[in-house]
């Protein structure tokens, strides 16, 4: 699918703060769009002109692989200008402020902010404060919306279609921004979402979500069309939440030897970047059955997508 035009300002917010509220056809719009952008990818010279003379800064205060790469990436193939800022390094460490930081970089004309840090809102912080569109690239442990958009575009991609699907999100739910942005955007999107983990590794409140939540992987395993098998996020975690990885592993871990007792092997998905032979085995990881680097592949497109519907005029893709 190659639309010869992509609106932007089609969304109802001009930034990407996160999945909460936003309704399945902004969803599905993002997803269309990336599905058409993917295509740029694939080609011999990967680059179009759309975000010629767009300037993008992407602001990392916590590691990151394939979320800042492929940012920057998807900033490449669109012809923005780009500036990279990590923590280590730069002024934060002499005392300077987030604020001040982030007003100084867009005192040097910036159009739009990428952002990940460790504190949930940050994203929505900055917004209330600079000019620029903000898209946020995972704060703490509240959203991580372009990763939910990657994987449901992988959803979309195996399945054709997400409302019906049954996906179970496993492993650390309570650190988990993934966890939540996938929430929000499945059940946008009709899909049933069921959590599976340790109590102690569910989010207050779980039971009250309209989401079904168990504790027995099995369980999980013979239900879902497909997995989403969470990080552990050790960073993230005070002590006491697990008896030990080896007990988790056992219990928790998803191994060949479980999946091949279900009647139907579920798809699975895993945001990266995984504790092999933790939550996942690595049979599993390399198996057939798993769709890891899709996801990596989608989340290059999905970020063309969002920095185009937010930072640009209509524009004809070529
Ligand atoms: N999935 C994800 O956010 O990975 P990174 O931390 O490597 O960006």
């Amino acid at each position: 699918m190659t639309p010869e035009r992509v609106k932007g300002q089609e969304l109802s917010s001009r930034h990407l703060l996160g999945l909460e509220g936003m309704p399945g056809e902004e969803i599905s719009h993002i997803l269309d769009t990336a599905d058409a952008l993917k295509e740029i990818l694939d080609r011999p010279i990967k680059k179009v002109p759309t975000l010629r003379g767009v300037t993008v800064v992407n602001l990392f205060f916590e590691p990151s692989t394939r979320t800042r790469l492929s940012f920057e990436l998807a900033e490449k193939r669109l012809s923005a200008d780009l500036m990279n800022f990590s923590k280590t390094g730069s002024s934060v460490s002499k005392g300077e402020t987030l604020l001040d930081t982030a007003q100084n970089i867009e005192a040097m004309r910036i159009d739009v902010v990428v952002v990940r840090h460790q504190c949930p809102g940050v994203p929505g912080f900055l917004a209330d404060r600079l000019n620029s569109v903000i898209i946020n690239a995972g704060d703490g442990a509240h959203e991580h919306p372009t990763q939910a958009l990657l994987d449901m575009l992988t959803l979309r991609q195996k399945f054709g279609d997400i409302k019906g699907l049954k996906v179970a999100i496993v492993g650390d739910i309570a650190h988990s921004r993934v966890a939540l942005s996938n929430i929000y955007g499945l059940k946008a999107l009709g899909a049933e979402v069921m959590l599976c983990g340790p109590p102690t590794l569910m989010p207050r409140g779980a039971e009250s979500l309209p989401i079904k939540v168990c504790h027995d992987i099995d369980e999980a395993i013979s239900w879902a069309d497909a997995l989403n098998v969470l990080r552990l996020q050790l960073e993230r975690q005070k002590s006491g939440f697990l008896p030990s990885l080896r007990e988790y592993h056992m219990t928790f871990g998803i191994t060949m030897k479980r999946l091949e007792k279900a009647a139907e092997m579920p798809l699975i998905m895993h945001p990266g970047p995984m504790n092999r032979g933790v939550e996942i085995e690595s049979a599993v990881a390399d198996s057939g059955h798993s769709v890891v680097l899709d996801q990596v592949t989608n989340g290059v497109a999905v970020r063309m997508a969002v920095l185009v519907l937010l930072s640009a005029p209509e524009v004809k893709l070529t």
